[in-house]
């Protein structure tokens, strides 16, 4: 039986993410928006976009969120990104209410699926996800970490000009200032890269993976970027489909791990048919540690403002 993926928002990231999934040939595709005729034209555009890519998947756009029933995965990034004169807060408030009733209908519609949330503020949304479903804490996860991972293993490549599959990155604690590179566990063929760049080097591209997501947005000057974000959901979810059981930096509810618990952060994350199957420990330096804590903070803060 083919799999069935389902993307809800079909704007930026959810459509990059729908072409992705039916490029790779993983499942069929439902995709689900609220605005009338927008999920169903770029269904139709994918559609017609098979017989020259060669893709067999089908995938159907609708305004009815029953669309997503029989769904083994639903990605959801329906939402809005933040506009010029959006606060934070407005922002957050905002998402919080679109995930309730989207998660209102995948518990209706999709109640055995695994979900994975890309809607920003991430960490936040990921664990109001996790509540509002209330499935099991490893049918629920955000994915942010591997987009912040790639971001850091792109600009390491642009640096020593080496092939980017040498490169393995880490990217841990939330999607925002606080986030957490690792640079203790980031090799470039098997070589630490304190080996290999000196470390002012490193802490600029440290600081360059934190600002990421926001240099996009000052370069494209409306919307965010969507091309890794799509890559990076459409990955995490063949992980999940293949039962691969690669370890995936994944904002994930933390229980004790790393010394956290009772939120939503971005931990290594073996992801197999079941989600997440279990958090992995890595080593990290004093200072990684450090870092984590205050990422947790900030988002336990950010948490305590949903209504
Ligand atoms: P977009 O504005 O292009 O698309 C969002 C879509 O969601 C729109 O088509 C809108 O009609 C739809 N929508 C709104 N309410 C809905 C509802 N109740 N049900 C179904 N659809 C609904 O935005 P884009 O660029 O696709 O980003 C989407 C979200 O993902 C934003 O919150 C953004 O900040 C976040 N994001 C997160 C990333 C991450 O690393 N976690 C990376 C990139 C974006
Ligand atoms: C990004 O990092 C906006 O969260 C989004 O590109």
């Amino acid at each position: 039986m083919t799999s069935k993926i389902s993307v809800i928002g079909a704007g930026n990231v959810g459509a990059e993410a729908a072409r992705m999934v039916l490029q790779k040939g993983l499942a069929d595709v439902a995709l689900v928006d609220v605005v009338k005729g927008l999920p169903q034209g770029k269904a139709l555009d994918l559609m017609q976009a098979g017989p020259i890519v060669g893709y067999n998947t089908k995938i159907v756009g609708s305004n009815d969120f029953s669309a997503v029933k029989d769904s083994q995965i639903i990605i959801v990034t329906a939402g809005l990104a933040r506009n010029p004169g959006m606060s934070r807060d407005d922002l957050l408030q905002k998402n919080a209410s679109i995930t309730k009733s989207v998660c209102d209908n995948i518990k209706k519609y999709a109640p055995d699926s695994i979900v994975i949330t890309v809607t920003n503020p991430l960490d936040t949304m990921a664990y109001l996800t996790y509540k509002t479903l209330g499935f099991p804490a490893n049918r629920v996860l955000g994915m942010a970490p591997l987009l912040d991972l790639a971001r850091m293993a792109a600009f390491i490549t642009m640096e020593l000009n080496c092939p980017v599959t040498e490169v393995k990155a880490m990217v841990l604690g939330t999607h925002g200032d606080l986030m957490v590179p690792v640079p203790s566990q980031t090799t470039v063929s098997n070589k630490l890269i304190s080996q290999l760049l000196p470390k002012e080097k490193i802490d600029a591209i440290v600081e360059r993976t934190r600002t990421g997501g926001a240099e996009i947005v000052a370069l494209l000057k409306t919307g965010s970027a969507y091309y890794a974000p799509a890559a990076s959901a459409a990955y995490m979810a063949e992980a999940i489909l293949k039962d691969t059981k690669e370890v995936i930096p994944s904002s994930v509810l933390a229980e004790g791990q790393y010394g956290l618990s009772d939120l939503y952060v971005g931990l290594p994350a073996k992801l197999g048919k079941n989600g997440v199957e279990e958090i992995v420990e890595i080593n990290l330096t004093a200072e990684e540690k450090a870092a984590l804590a205050k990422s947790a903070e900030a988002i336990k803060a950010s948490n305590s403002k949903l209504r």
